[in-house]
């Protein structure tokens, strides 16, 4: 079988790392994500243990598309009952264009009547659709002449830990937090002090991640629901699960500080690291981070500092201009205070998320590593410097 794992832009060289570390075979980077190969329990193991993985989807068919009609006939030449009975629901999704296919609503629509039909002459009955919590997702990708028909092993996507029920300002998502932990190249045997923690999802995915919580681990996913589950997959998935039960550790090998100056922040943080079970593994406190002090000789800050709304514009009159100008010395004020944080803690490593050149401009040092990511539309630097 044929997967493809995908996550948020910029990120795919974590993904591959943490695919091959599960030794999944055939394991090679794309574009948005990572493929590999193997039995749907490879699959169903990248959902258990991946924490960058947006999505894991096996790849059921791959056509040229020159019409609508092309997408209905190789919907309807699938097998679909090794995954679907009448009983069961489905729901299409279908992203991009393709020539003869202009809305993608359309697309989806066309896929639908492939397999519902397929599955009416083999069973004589037909599945529902259920667009919101689907048994059985079916991703359609079209690219250029090209189109993809896939299934969603995981349903709702693997950012979604379960765990962030409370958020603060501009939070992370999960999967790009563990990311930055990857590519920072964050050490968990020494300390990590996240002194920015907002809704505390860094210093959360670092306490998941010391301590070995697989973050599938309580986790439903839509293949359970699927026709072959019972007969192929439940044993091994068992036994997955129960291996990975085994390897959670008692503690955290090394601290791990996490604090904000707004009360909400520090709400949500608490809150949150509670669901996610690594509430007694933080020390979570409200403070400036003006007032932090290292603690101990060597260890990780990590942090997102605000990244501010935007720069000065051209087209700005002269009321935007002064507005702009405020905002931005109150931020390089900011950035000078986070540049003599750094300075107080020589021996450590600083790992940053930068939206703002202001920030890389303020600290005037060399970054041992400066890597491209996107949050969401925004591109950010992941820093990272040896103090
Ligand atoms: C971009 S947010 C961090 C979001 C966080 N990574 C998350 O995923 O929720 C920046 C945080 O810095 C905090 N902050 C701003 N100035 C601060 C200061 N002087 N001392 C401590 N925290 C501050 C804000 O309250 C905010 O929660």
């Amino acid at each position: 079988m044929k997967f493809f794992a995908t996550c948020s832009k910029g990120t795919e060289g974590a993904l591959r790392q943490e695919l091959a570390a599960l030794k999944l075979p055939a394991v090679r980077g794309g574009r948005g994500g990572v493929h590999f190969e193997g039995k749907l329990e490879h699959g169903a193991k990248a959902c258990l243990h991946s924490r960058t993985a947006m999505r894991v989807l096996l790849e059921l068919a791959a056509f040229p598309v020159s019409g609508a009609e092309d997408l209905y006939e190789a919907a309807h030449a699938i097998d679909w009952t090794p995954w679907l009975t009448e009983k069961t629901t489905l729901a299409v999704e279908a992203t991009g264009l393709a020539p003869g296919v202009t809305h993608t609503g359309f697309a989806a629509l066309k896929v639908k009547d492939g397999v519902v039909d397929q599955l009416r002459e083999k069973l004589g009955a037909r599945p529902d659709v259920d667009s919101r919590n689907p048994d059985v997702p079916i991703v359609l990708h079209l690219d250029g002449g090209q189109g993809t028909l896939s299934l969603d092993l995981a349903g709702e996507p693997l950012h979604k830990r379960g765990w962030r029920t409370t958020t603060s300002v501009a939070p992370l998502k999960e999967t790009l937090a563990a990311a930055v932990l990857l590519l920072g190249r964050i050490d968990t045997g020494l300390p990590f002090v996240d002194p920015l923690c907002g809704s505390g999802t860094l210093a959360i995915e670092q306490a998941l991640r010391a301590r070995c919580i697989a973050p599938g681990l309580d986790r439903s996913f839509a293949f359970q629901r699927w026709t072959c589950y019972r007969d192929e997959l439940q044993s091994r998935w068992d036994k997955l699960r129960g291996q990975a039960r085994a390897a959670v550790l008692p503690s955290l090998p090394a601290p791990i500080f996490a604090s904000d100056f707004h009360p909400k922040a520090i709400d949500a943080c608490r809150r949150n690291a509670h669901l996610a079970g690594v509430a007694g593994d933080l020390v979570i406190e409200q403070a400036n981070v003006r007032d932090l002090q290292p603690r101990g000789e060597a260890g990780t800050l990590c942090m997102n500092p605000p990244y501010g709304e935007r720069l000065i514009a051209e087209e700005d009159g002269p009321e935007a201009r002064s507005a702009a100008r405020t905002q931005e010395r109150k931020l390089v004020g900011f950035y000078r205070l986070l540049a003599e944080l750094l300075e107080r803690h020589d021996g450590w490593s600083a790992v940053l998320l930068s939206g703002n050149p202001l920030l890389q401009q303020a600290l005037s040092r060399k970054a041992e590593i400066d890597h491209r990511l996107w949050n969401g539309p925004l591109e950010i630097h992941l820093l990272r410097y040896r103090l």
